[in-house]
This record gives structure tokens, C-alpha cells and sequence, in this order.
């Protein structure tokens, strides 16, 4: 097998425009016919995201050269279980609640797969479907919200800038300066970018 690279993102990651209806969580909630969305969309959004070989996390060149980068200097495991991960059903439901962080959120996935749902700029929710071997970015201030799919496991590392700080502000919070910075960044500006082209 080749080396991975960026190009191969499609294979693990998938990202859609869900549909309305209130259908156990962890079904796929496509829209009819199926919306996709691209990872050009998703980097409108600040949403960043890699493909890496899950089976060398410990060893790969790829891995270490993005976390010095971005200065990714904690890591540890969550494993999404009921054996695994203490107060599951708790954390399942609070994991699905509309949230943000003052801080990016960042996962890959090295096993089993789940479903991180974004904001898009019209609050229309976007399904990102990630598998083993995805990373992703999510910025600060987005809003956003997790859960596993139908195969009910993910193992995923975690990792951040410094000390982690995990607290989720449900929606919402939208005068917390992470979501103003936000904002301004990804969703104003974009709104300004469409003006121009369309006055063009
Ligand atoms: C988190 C994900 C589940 O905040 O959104 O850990
Ligand atoms: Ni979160």
C-alpha cells in the first residue's frame, strides 16, 4: 500500500445534510435525495480533517508532524462503551446535546466509527461520518454535538493544546468570546465573501 496522504480523506470521512426526522440518532438521517457535502464545505466551516493509519498511531511520522505543528501536546484514549466509558448513558446523552468549547476539538478515530454533526452558516445541520483512520478538527465556537452510529463503539484519541479542558457550554452560548471569534472567522466573513462575488 501507498503512503496516505489528504487525497485518500474520502475513504474515512463522509460528511451529509441530515434530514429532520427524530429517528434514533444513530441511524444515517440522509436527506432524500442524499445531500453531500465537500471537504471544501467543511473547511468553510474551519472544520479541518486528515486521513492516517490508524494501525501505527504510535509510530507515525504523519501523526508527529501534525501535532508539532499545531502544537498538540496532550493525548490520551476515549473509548465509547457501556464496559469502557464510566456513566455511558449520561455521557451518551450529553455527547448529543448542542455544545460548543473555548477550544478546538480534536479526534481521530482508530476504531469503530461515529457521527460529529456541525452547524452549517444556516444552522442547518451537517452529519460527519468519521471511521477508523479519520482525524478532525472541530474549531472553537462551533456549535456542534456527537454520536456513535449503529455499530455503538468508537475508540478515539484525543488530543489538545496543552492542559485539556473538555467543558461543553450547551447552546445557548453565544457571548462567550470563543463563539464571537468564531463567528467573525467563519461565518460573518463568509457571508461577506458571497456579497462581493455576488456584486462582481
Ligand atoms: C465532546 C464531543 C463528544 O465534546 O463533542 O467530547
Ligand atoms: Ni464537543
Amino acid at each position: 500500500m501507498g503512503s496516505l496522504s489528504k487525497d485518500d480523506r474520502a475513504e474515512v470521512i463522509q460528511a451529509w445534510y441530515m434530514d429532520d426526522s427524530d429517528e434514533d440518532q444513530r441511524l444515517p438521517h440522509h436527506r432524500n435525495p442524499k445531500e453531500f457535502v465537500s471537504f471544501e464545505k467543511l473547511d468553510e466551516l474551519g472544520v479541518l480533517s486528515w486521513r492516517l493509519d490508524a494501525d501505527k498511531y504510535e509510530t507515525d511520522p504523519e501523526l508527529k508532524k501534525i501535532r508539532e505543528a499545531r502544537g498538540y501536546s496532550y493525548m490520551d484514549f476515549c473509548e465509547v462503551c457501556p464496559e469502557k466509558l464510566p456513566n455511558y448513558e449520561e455521557k451518551i446523552k450529553n455527547f448529543y446535546e448542542e455544545h460548543l468549547h473555548t477550544d478546538e476539538e480534536i479526534r481521530y478515530c482508530v476504531a469503530g466509527s461515529g457521527y460529529f454533526d456541525v452547524r452549517d452558516r444556516d444552522e442547518s445541520w451537517i452529519r460527519i461520518w468519521v471511521k477508523k483512520g479519520a482525524m478532525i478538527v472541530l474549531p472553537a465556537g462551533i456549535y456542534h454535538r456527537f454520536t456513535l452510529d449503529s455499530n455503538n463503539y468508537i475508540k478515539a484519541m484525543r488530543l489538545f493544546v496543552g492542559d485539556p479542558v473538555w467543558t461543553p457550554y450547551n447552546r445557548p452560548h453565544d457571548h462567550l468570546p470563543a463563539r464571537q471569534e468564531y463567528v467573525e472567522a467563519f461565518v460573518k466573513k463568509a457571508g461577506a465573501d458571497q456579497a462581493v462575488d455576488t456584486a462582481a
